[in-house]
């Protein structure tokens, strides 16, 4: 069911996940999606201690920043994420997503990521209740729910989200806040509408999209399924 008439005429934003992506093809994996219609460049950065794989630093993002008009959408899974989130600023990133569950002063570092004129957001893991966040929301930009636990792409949805996702719509929406909904892992054609009716202003999707081998089709096909 969607929540009100003017949400379900908000243009649904597509974040693709560069996790899943060809990396000895990225300059065409980016520029596919890119013309495919995507809002932004999702870039999953792993340090082997939050969680337990190993992505990419800042030196990545700037190098790809050449690549790309598009908002970076930048998800840190770090431990100690104040010690580097002005470096992933200055490397060109949009936004910055830090964990709640990482973050001891999180008020400190939304301003700090503020300050480095980056949009601030804070995502929470599946096993973290909403309210625990409840005096952060007024203070950030974007609010990031994990529907699988974070480490790796191609894992499915947990089937609670979506209750989460809603909940959390209902709070935004209650207290007239400007944050955005964005949702993260197991979201594919099949079910992005569920994703989307529970709410959520922006999607994430990996395997989604670079798994089906034709990400622009996989972006497109993606939309109709939240349009039929
Ligand atoms: C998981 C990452 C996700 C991941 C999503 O820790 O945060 O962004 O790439 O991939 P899929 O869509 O394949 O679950
Ligand atoms: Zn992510």
């Amino acid at each position: 069911m969607r929540h009100t008439a003017d949400r379900s005429r908000k243009r649904l934003k597509i974040a693709p996940s560069l996790l899943s992506a060809d990396f000895a093809n990225i300059r065409e994996q980016i520029s596919v999606v890119e013309r495919a219609g995507a809002d932004y460049l999702h870039m999953d950065v792993m340090d082997g201690r939050f969680v337990p794989n190993i992505t990419w630093g800042p030196k990545i993002i700037k190098d790809l920043r050449k690549l790309s008009q598009l908002p970076f959408d930048t998800h840190l899974m770090i431990v100690e994420p104040e010690r580097y989130v002005t470096e992933f600023a200055k490397a060109g990133a949009d936004i910055i997503t830090v964990h709640w569950e990482a973050a001891v002063h999180a008020n400190r570092l939304v301003q700090q990521i503020k300050e480095n004129g980056a949009r601030a957001g804070i995502s929470i893991n599946p096993a973290t209740a909403l309210s625990e966040l409840t005096e952060m929301l007024p203070f950030i930009d974007l609010l990031l729910i994990m529907s699988v636990n974070p480490g790796f792409g191609g894992q499915s949805y947990i089937p609670t989200s979506t209750q989460k996702i809603a909940g959390a719509r209902k709070l935004i929406d209650e207290r007239g806040l400007n944050v955005e909904l964005e949702v993260d892992g197991g979201v594919h054609i099949s079910n992005i509408r569920e994703v989307v009716d529970a709410g959520a202003d922006t999607v994430v999707m990996g395997a989604g999209l670079f798994g089906t081998g034709a990400p622009g089709e996989a972006i497109e096909q993606a939309r109709a399924a939240c349009r039929s």
